[in-house]
């Protein structure tokens, strides 16, 4: 069998990443080789996201840019996975008369399979079938990691909060738990390849284990920080309404947990989260941050917010900005709320006008740009650990000549720190990475940090 191209284009969150890694794993023993160049490719897959309405245009527009090299090349093969082909089924093959293949979020395993019939007998195929509990064999990163320090390892699957605006429990179905076996089992593999850090991913960590009767999440996390060779462990995401005590306590000897937490609030409004489904009051997410800060005093703490959630006024809006003062984030996502296909916020009344969100998302933007300076600030003069993740994307590619060599990195606290290696002659690719140093913070930027290291490698 001669040796194959396959592109695929992530859009989407952490799961669709660590997704996108499994499909290129499976696709190996067909004799498909990862590729960045579309043109080169003979299989292309966009495995795509359906959270917002923006994010679901993103696979049609690329679709249209794919449209040509398919007229150049028939026997191209396109494919669309994740969760708009989970949402959408067989009506993107309608909608795309070209394409060959849509398969869901609980395709994956079933994916090489439909390759070969494809390759086989020019058909297109849709499968969109869901199971309940972990298809295990779907997991499992083994690829060659030699040049990489961090990865995602997914932990859980699917969601059963229903939050009213959220698509994610229809696309990604019930909420499944991995054993612990397969995960510690995942991340000594990545351990041995070469990786540092891992970032454990599930839509609601804190229950994991839970309707399978497995350890807790702060067991699991204590099982994960014995691993040897591993130095970072990350964790994404919390649900407010679950986060236990047992949890905030991992926080207050972290060891290899990073001080940083991302807990998504949503809205300061009790009456906007109440319509949200969300399960907790403004003031319970307040005492859980507090008692967080206790056990952790330095814990950097980040979140989402959604603005123009159907029927929010001004004065919830104001009691948002009013949170994000209080509570003085380190950094957060925002987003104008988006109708969702079948999702109960979808026939709210009382819609926010497209104008009235956008001046709500630029002002509570704006107010975050002040603390995440604020909080960025503080760390001028100290001194960090960084794990060196690579070059930083303003110099990589750059080379030997450069006389001074910028690599980036992350703080515990999840910040991004460039630095520079002064001395050229030290320079070496190949260790660096991987790597924990001390880095002294000298400026702060609005999204990063500027540092120095005299390191001696
Ligand atoms: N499981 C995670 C969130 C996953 S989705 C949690 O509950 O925290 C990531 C973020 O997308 C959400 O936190 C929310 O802020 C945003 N989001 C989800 N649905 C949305 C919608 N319909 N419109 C706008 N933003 C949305
Ligand atoms: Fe969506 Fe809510 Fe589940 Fe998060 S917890 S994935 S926002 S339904
Ligand atoms: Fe992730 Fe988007 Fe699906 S946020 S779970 S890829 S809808």
């Amino acid at each position: 069998m001669s040796t194959k191209y396959l592109y695929i284009n992530t859009i989407g969150c952490q799961m669709n990443v660590y997704d996108s890694e499994q499909i290129e794993r499976r696709l190996e023993p067909l004799e498909y080789k990862p590729t960045s160049s579309i043109e080169k490719a003979d299989l292309i897959i966009a495995n795509t996201c359906a959270i917002r309405e923006k994010a679901e245009q993103k696979v049609f527009s690329f679709l249209g840019r794919v449209a040509d090299l398919k007229r150049k090349k028939p026997d191209l093969i396109l494919g669309v996975g994740g969760c708009v082909a989970q949402q959408e089924g067989s009506r993107m093959l309608q909608r795309v008369p070209y394409l060959d293949l849509v398969f869901g979020t609980h395709a994956i395993s079933r994916l090489p399979a439909m390759i070969e019939r494809i390759e086989a007998k020019k058909c297109r195929i849709v499968d969109v079938g869901m199971h309940e509990g972990i298809d295990e064999s779907v997991f499992g990163i083994d690829a060659d990691y030699t040049s990489r320090v961090t990865s995602f390892v997914t932990i859980m699957q699917g969601c059963d909060n229903f939050c009213t605006y959220c698509v994610v429990p229809f696309v990604r179905g019930r909420e499944a738990s991995r054993t612990p076996e397969e995960i510690l089992n995942e991340i000594r593999g990545l351990v041995a390849s070469g990786i540092k850090e891992v970032t454990l991913l599930g839509q609601n960590v804190n229950s994991f284990g839970k309707k399978e009767g497995l350890c807790s999440f702060p067991e699991l996390l204590s099982l994960i920080n014995r691993i040897d060779g591993l130095l970072r462990i990350r964790f994404t995401t919390s649900h407010p309404k679950d986060l236990s005590d047992e949890l905030i306590n991992s926080f207050k000897s972290p060891d290899k947990l990073c001080r940083h937490i991302h807990l998504p609030v949503q809205s300061g409004s009790d009456r906007v989260l109440k319509r949200m489904n969300r399960k907790y009051s403004r003031d319970h997410y307040l005492s859980r941050l507090d008692k967080l800060r206790k056990a952790c005093p330095d814990i950097a703490i980040s979140s989402d917010f959604i603005v123009g959630f159907p029927g929010e006024t001004s004065e919830d809006f104001k009691e948002t900005l009013g949170l994000i003062k209080t509570v003085q984030y380190d950094d957060i996502f925002a987003f104008k709320y988006s109708d969702r296909p079948n999702v109960p916020s979808a026939h709210f009344r009382d819609k926010v006008s497209e104008q009235d969100k956008k001046d709500r998302l630029i002002e509570l933007l704006k107010l975050q740009e002040y603390y995440t300076e604020k909080s960025n600030n503080a760390l001028v003069g100290s001194v960090e650990p960084v794990l060196v993740e690579g070059l930083s994307k303003r110099q990589s590619g750059g080379g030997r000549e450069n006389i001074n060599i910028q690599w980036s990195g992350r703080t515990s606290t999840n910040k991004i720190v460039n630095f520079i290696q002064s001395d050229k002659s030290r320079f070496c690719k190949e260790i660096f990475p991987g790597r924990m140093i001390d880095i002294k913070i000298e400026k702060a930027l609005s999204h990063s940090l500027r540092g120095t290291s005299d390191l001696s490698v």
